[in-house]
């Protein structure tokens, strides 16, 4: 869809006092992205011919944020309200004749709203169209006026309620669409008549309906997408429901959820059918998971690629890693960035991988470290194995062949190769290369002393009897002592 007349306004100057932070409000996240972010995302769907945010606090930063996405700034200096916000932006605005103007703080505004919202603003010839809420909690939200079932008469801001409008239900979303040659001679007209001083964009509403220029109402059909986030609870619940939409289109491609309540997934994170997700995981940034892949309880991938069929067992953490097609890790693995595990690799419990590649069907089931790791397939690393991969200055890399066995508790001082079929013996310190088919062993020799250990018990025996002897008549002297 293209618009070539409409022109979109985000307002995201505020500072956000309600939420008592440094950061501004509209660079606070929901839903996995800012709530700037968020908004621009909805409008995209209405292929406007610009998108300009009203910048204020902390300009910088939100202009960073919203540039790369497309949008154009404005700043807005001091901030006189949302009114003035409009007033800021209108030269940037153009020749548009349309403007949909969006806070920075509703973030879960759908873009099928935005262009109904459009639609009927231009089947109704309108001044100005509000999107409105039919809410069972108004506090905190303008009110609307109405003039009849359509029209709209004012919007009356909280701080200005009077009598019973404080039990009117139907709010002001801040989401309007306006006829921009209607809006300025109306926004001129409007007076800081409020505690704050500021030019409310609502009072430009009723003086368009006052004029007797069609204002009229669009009702959300889903009133949870007008939410607005002026405080810390505001933006958990947000955040709650942008995460259970997130949920309900996994599951709708396919993927089960169990407690999904218990489940965060982050927005571009997608997942094959029959991929099952296990009570308390996370799949965070650019999650991909293909088909048939289980991940169980309390795990936390962020930016993972599984291929099919792979299981990843309760409690571990895979970061920025490649996992392909039945690779099994954990349960209590940590995958950190950089690694390639190529089909049916297994790694087990307490075992660590960092910027490693290992090869098909290779085996690290318990208590290793692998860094900076080249294995080759079909090898066993034993348990409690460690490559050694730095030296207080570099990382150095460990390269291990194919059909490899590193026995258990070997430690692999980096740069160090271990060829083809080689073994290592358990318990070695190897610093020199192991040649293919070769036994690399580093470890003191052992020897047996028979008949040692009757001996040291002959000998504790004795000393403990000794022992007594002399605390009992030491505890005799006591005694006569403290008489
Ligand atoms: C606003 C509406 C209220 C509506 C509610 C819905 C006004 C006067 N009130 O109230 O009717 O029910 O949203 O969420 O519009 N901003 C600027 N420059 C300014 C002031 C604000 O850019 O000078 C931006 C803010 O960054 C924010 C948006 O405008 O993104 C709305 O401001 P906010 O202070 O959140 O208004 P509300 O009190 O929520
Ligand atoms: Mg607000």
């Amino acid at each position: 869809m293209k618009n070539n007349d409409l022109a979109v306004v985000i307002l995201a100057a505020g500072k956000g006092t309600r939420l008592k932070s440094s950061l501004a409000k509209v660079l606070h996240r929901a839903g996995g992205r800012t709530m700037v972010e968020q908004v621009i995302r909805a409008c995209a769907a209405l292929g406007a011919n610009k998108t300009i945010v009203v910048v204020g606090h902390q300009s910088e930063v939100v202009v960073a944020t919203v540039e790369p996405l497309g949008a154009t700034s404005v700043l807005q200096q001091p901030q006189h309200g949302t009114g003035h916000a409009m007033q800021v932006a209108r030269r940037a605005l153009g020749n548009s004749k349309f403007a949909i103007v969006l806070p920075g703080d509703a973030p879960l505004v759908r873009p099928e709203t935005l262009k109904a919202l459009l639609a009927s603003h231009r089947s109704a010839n309108a001044a100005a169209t509000v999107l409105t809420a039919v809410v069972a909690d108004p506090r905190g939200y303008g009110r609307i006026l109405r003039k009849s079932d359509t029209a709209i008469s004012a919007i009356v801001e909280e701080s200005q309620l009077r009598g019973d409008q404080a039990e009117i239900n139907e709010i002001n979303s801040a989401i309007y669409c306006f006829t921009l040659a209607k809006l300025w001679p109306a926004l001129a007209q409007v007076k800081p008549n409020n505690k704050h001083r500021e030019i409310y964009l609502t009072d430009a509403v009723a003086v368009l309906a006052a004029k007797g220029d069609i204002v009229v109402a669009q009702v959300a059909a889903d009133s949870r997408e007008v939410l607005g986030c002026n405080t810390r609870a505001d933006l958990a619940e947000v955040d709650r429901i942008f995460r259970d939409w997130k949920r309900l289109a996994l599951m709708d491609a396919g993927v089960t959820i169990q407690l999904p309540e218990t489940v965060l997934i982050d927005p571009d994170v997608v997942a094959g059918e029959d991929t099952v997700i296990e009570p308390g995981v996370q799949l965070l940034g650019k999650t991909k998971i293909g088909a048939r892949c289980i991940v169980r309880a309390g795990s936390v991938l962020s930016d993972a690629i599984l291929a099919d069929d792979v299981v990843v067992e309760a409690h571990s953490m895979v970061a920025d890693s490649r996992l392909d097609d039945g690779v099994i890790v954990g349960p209590f693995a940590r995958l950190r960035g950089g690694n390639h595990l190529k089909a049916g690799v297994r790694v087990g419990n307490f075992v660590e991988v960092k910027k490693s590649t290992i090869g098909e069907g290779t085996k690290a089931m318990h208590l290793t470290y692998l860094g900076d790791a080249k294995i080759g397939s079909k090898t066993n690393i034993g348990a409690g194995t460690i490559t050694c991969n730095y030296d207080g200055f570099l990382k150095k890399p460990t390269i291990i062949g194919n059909k490899a066995f590193i026995g258990s508790d070997s430690t692999l001082v980096a740069p160090i190769r271990v060829g083809d079929g080689a073994y290592v013996a358990a318990g070695s310190t190897i610093t020199e290369n192991v040649p293919a088919d070769g036994l690399g062993i580093a470890r003191g020799r052992q020897m047996n002393k028979a008949g040692w250990a009757s001996k040291k018990r002959r000998e504790r025996a004795s000393a403990s009897g000794a022992k007594k002897n002399t605390a009992k008549k030491s505890r005799g002297t006591s005694k006569k002592r403290r008489r």
